[in-house]
């Protein structure tokens, strides 16, 4: 796999976080801990029960100070310090799990619990509270303007010109614990792939666009992307 490559790209999603506890959002009853994802993850749902909504997103914020980086993020980490090339890691999870086990060169395309976004002043701060509450902005002030800084379905997912131009400059492409349900994320493969890039997908089950890929390596990812990094560094 390594052979010329300089420049990585890694998309990841809720399955790599999956053995640390934080729960997929297309499990096998098709509910997101409980909801239809229509109800707690579209801007309609916040203008309808901004409660709900936010209740939702305070449990899952709760829940993020009982689970810890697994073998997965530590891996990832340990390859973005030690990587001679680029090396950019897209996330599509909304925890924190990338941050905390030390990966720098990381973007976080659809948002973070731990980010407040003010319908106020237009501002982002961080944010590990509990919104339902109505907090004051720490930007504006006011109170009870703050919503979920998390990308929802109708929304634009975040720093999109700069993901574009790395999927057109890397060598790999490697796709982790993600479904390939949703979109822009879900062609990123194709993009790469359009590009020149080797692609490489990781997950427990054949994703939607599995076909895309060069190469599929199925298991849980605790196990392969840790191998996976080992194979990378072996002769850097
Ligand atoms: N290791 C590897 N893959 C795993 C593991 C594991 N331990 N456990 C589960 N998976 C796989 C599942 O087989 C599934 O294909 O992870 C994938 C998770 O898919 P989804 O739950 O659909 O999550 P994701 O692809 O990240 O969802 C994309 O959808 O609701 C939106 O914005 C939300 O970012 C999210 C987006």
């Amino acid at each position: 796999m390594q052979g010329d490559i300089q420049n990585i790209v890694i998309l990841t999603g809720a399955g790599i976080s999956a053995e640390s506890g934080v729960a997929t959002f297309r499990g096998p009853d098709g509910l997101w801990e409980g909801h239809r994802v229509e109800d707690v993850a579209t801007p309609e749902a916040f203008a309808r029960d901004p409660d709900l909504v936010q209740n939702f997103y305070d449990e899952r914020r709760a829940k993020l100070k009982t689970v810890h980086p697994n073998a997965a993020h530590k891996a990832l980490a340990k390859l973005d310090a030690q990587w001679p090339g680029d090396l950019l890691l897209v996330t599509q999870n909304v925890d924190d799990l990338h941050d905390r086990a030390g990966s720098k060169n990381l973007l976080h395309m659809h948002g973070e619990l731990n980010s407040g976004w003010c319908r106020a002043c237009d501002g982002r701060s961080p944010f590990d509270g509990v919104m339902a509450a109505g907090p004051a902005c720490p930007l504006c002030g006011q109170s009870g303007q703050l919503r979920p800084d998390i990308v929802w379905f109708g929304e634009m997912p975040y720093q999109m010109d700069r993901i574009d131009l790395a999927l057109t400059q890397c060598d790999l492409f490697l796709s982790i614990g993600t479904s390939g349900a949703v979109y822009p994320a879900a062609g990123f493969v194709q993009t790469a792939r359009h590009y020149g890039a080797q692609t490489l997908e990781m997950n427990l089950d054949p994703s939607e666009g599995s076909f895309h890929f060069h190469e599929s390596r199925m298991g849980k990812a605790g196990t392969l992307v840790p191998e996976w990094v080992e194979e990378m560094l072996r002769d850097v």
